[in-house]
C-alpha cells in the first residue's frame, strides 16, 4: 500500500503505465544504454483528496545543468508570463521596495518582466543551464532547489517576499511540506504565494493523459490544493482557470485569515464535488480513455504505414514520452520528431529512441501526416507551419481522441 506525501493516508492507484523513462531524458545514440527508467502509476488519496504518482524520482535525475526545457521556447507562453507578471506587479509588488520571488524561474521568461519594472527581485531554479540563460538576461537567480533550508536563507539575506510565484513547478515537487514551511519563512504576513499547474479537471475531461509524467507528481484541484494549503496555517483565497497548456489553475495562497477567500474558491470546490473528481471510479474512467486513444493512434500508424505514408511527429514534449512508450511506439511507426529546442535536437526521444530533427527541416520534404505532440501550441505551430497543410499535409491529434485534422 502506498501511503500520500501530503497526509499519510491511503493512496488508491487508478492507472500504472508500467516502467517509463524520465520524460525530459533526451539522449544521444551512445548514451541510451544508461537510461533510468521508474514505474509511472498515478494513484488518489483517499483521506485528502491529493491526485498523485505512486514512485517518486530522485529530483537530482531530472532537475540538473542539462534540463532542456526551455520556458522562451513558447511566443504564447512568452506572453501569458509577460500578462502575469504586469498583473503581479499591479497587484501586489505595490508597496515600498516589493521583493518578488519565483520557484523554477527557468530562463527567466516571467521574471525578466519583473527586472524590467525595476522591482527586486530572485527566481531559485535548480536547472543550471537554464539559470544560466536567465542571468544572461539581467536576471537574479540563486541555482538551488527551493526548500525549507533554502527559503529561511533568501528571508535572512535578502528580507521577507511579497510575492513567492511558481508555474508548472510546484506540481514537480513531492516534498510539499518542505515547501510550505519554507513559503512560510520567506513570505510577508501580507503576502501571497501564487501557483498555477496543470488541473486535473481539465485532464478528465479532455483525456490529456499525457500530462502525467515524472515531473508531474501532483495533479491538483482546488479541494487538494485547499486541504494541503490548511496543514501548514494556510489558505486558499483565490483560483483562476488559465487555458494555457490544455488547461491549468492558478491557486492564490495567503496566510489563514489574512485574506478574505473569493467566492470562486468555494464555487470550483463545489463544482469538484458534484463532478466527483477526486472518486475512484471517474479517475477510472480516465483510465479507459487512455487505453483507447493507445489503441487508435498504433492503428492509425500502422495503417498509415501499410499504405505507405510518410508520417513524422511534431514537439519533442515532456508529454509525448508517456503516449509513445506507454502504446508502444518507436521509429518503425514514427521516424522522426521535428523540435525548435536546440538541446532536443539531433537526440532520441526517450525511450521509444525516435530520433529528432530540427522543426526548421520539417518542409525538406513535408511528411504526409504530423503527429501533433505539442498540443498545447497547436495554434502557434499551425499558424506557423501553414505551408505544410497548403502541400497536402495532415494533423494528427490524439487528445481527446484521434483524429485527423
Ligand atoms: N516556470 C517555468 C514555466 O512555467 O515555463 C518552468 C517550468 S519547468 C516545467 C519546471 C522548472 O522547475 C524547471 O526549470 C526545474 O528545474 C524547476 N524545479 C524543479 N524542482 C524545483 C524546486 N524544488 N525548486 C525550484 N525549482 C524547481
Ligand atoms: P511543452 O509542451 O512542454 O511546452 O513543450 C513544447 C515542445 O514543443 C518544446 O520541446 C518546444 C516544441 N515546440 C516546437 O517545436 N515548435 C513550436 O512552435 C512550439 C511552440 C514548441
Ligand atoms: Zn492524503
Amino acid at each position: 500500500m502506498t501511503r500520500c506525501r501530503i497526509c499519510d493516508g491511503q493512496v488508491r492507484k487508478f492507472f500504472d503505465f508500467g516502467r517509463q523513462p524520465l520524460s525530459d531524458d533526451f539522449r544521444a545514440e551512445e548514451d541510451v544504454a544508461g537510461a533510468f527508467y521508474f514505474q509511472l502509476a498515478v494513484g488518489v488519496c483517499a483521506s485528502c483528496s491529493m491526485v498523485q504518482l505512486l514512485e517518486e524520482v530522485p529530483r537530482e535525475r531530472m532537475f540538473n545543468y542539462d534540463y532542456p526545457y526551455h520556458s522562451s521556447g513558447s511566443q504564447r507562453m512568452r506572453e501569458h508570463f509577460a500578462q502575469t507578471a504586469r498583473d503581479l506587479l499591479a497587484a501586489e509588488l505595490t508597496g515600498p521596495d516589493p521583493f518578488c520571488v519565483e520557484i523554477g524561474s527557468n530562463d527567466g521568461v516571467m521574471l525578466g518582466v519583473v527586472k524590467d519594472a525595476g522591482v527586486r527581485h530572485l527566481g531559485v531554479e535548480p536547472s543550471g543551464g537554464v539559470a544560466e540563460l536567465a542571468r544572461k538576461d539581467g536576471v537574479r537567480v540563486r541555482t538551488d532547489f527551493f526548500e525549507e533550508s533554502t527559503a529561511a536563507q533568501i528571508a535572512a539575506e535578502e528580507g521577507h517576499a511579497d510575492v513567492i510565484y511558481a508555474a508548472n513547478t510546484i506540481c514537480h515537487i513531492p516534498y510539499l511540506d518542505s515547501v510550505f514551511r519554507g513559503v512560510d519563512a520567506l513570505l510577508k504576513p501580507g503576502g501571497v504565494f501564487v501557483f498555477e499547474d496543470p488541473y486535473l479537471g481539465d485532464i478528465v475531461e479532455r483525456h490529456t493523459f499525457d500530462q502525467i509524467y515524472d515531473e508531474h507528481f501532483y495533479l491538483f484541484t482546488a479541494t487538494s490544493v485547499r486541504e494541503v494549503a490548511r496543514r501548514f496555517g494556510f489558505d486558499l483565497v483565490d483560483v483562476r482557470r488559465l487555458p494555457v497548456h490544455g488547461g491549468e489553475v492558478r491557486y492564490t495562497i495567503a496566510r489563514a485569515g489574512a485574506r478574505t477567500p473569493s467566492p470562486a474558491v468555494d464555487e470550483l470546490i463545489a463544482e469538484e464535488a458534484e463532478r466527483r473528481l477526486h472518486d475512484l471510479e471517474t479517475l477510472e474512467g480516465l483510465g479507459t480513455g487512455i487505453d483507447r486513444i493507445c489503441e487508435d493512434l498504433v492503428k492509425l500508424l500502422r495503417d498509415l504505414r501499410d499504405q505507405g505514408a510518410r508520417v513524422a511527429g511534431y514537439g519533442a514534449t515532456a508529454k509525448s514520452a508517456t503516449v509513445l512508450n506507454y502504446a508502444g511506439i518507436g521509429p518503425e511507426l514514427l521516424p522522426c520528431v521535428y523540435d525548435t529546442t536546440p538541446a532536443k535536437i539531433g537526440r532520441l526521444m526517450p525511450g521509444s529512441h525516435i530520433p529528432i530533427r530540427s522543426a526548421a527541416e520539417f518542409g525538406r520534404p513535408y511528411p504526409d501526416y504530423a503527429v501533433l505532440f505539442a498540443w498545447n501550441h497547436t495554434d502557434e505551430i499551425l499558424a506557423r507551419e501553414t505551408g505544410f497543410t497548403e502541400q497536402g499535409g495532415r494533423w494528427i491529434v490524439y487528445v481527446p481522441s484521434v483524429r485527423v485534422l
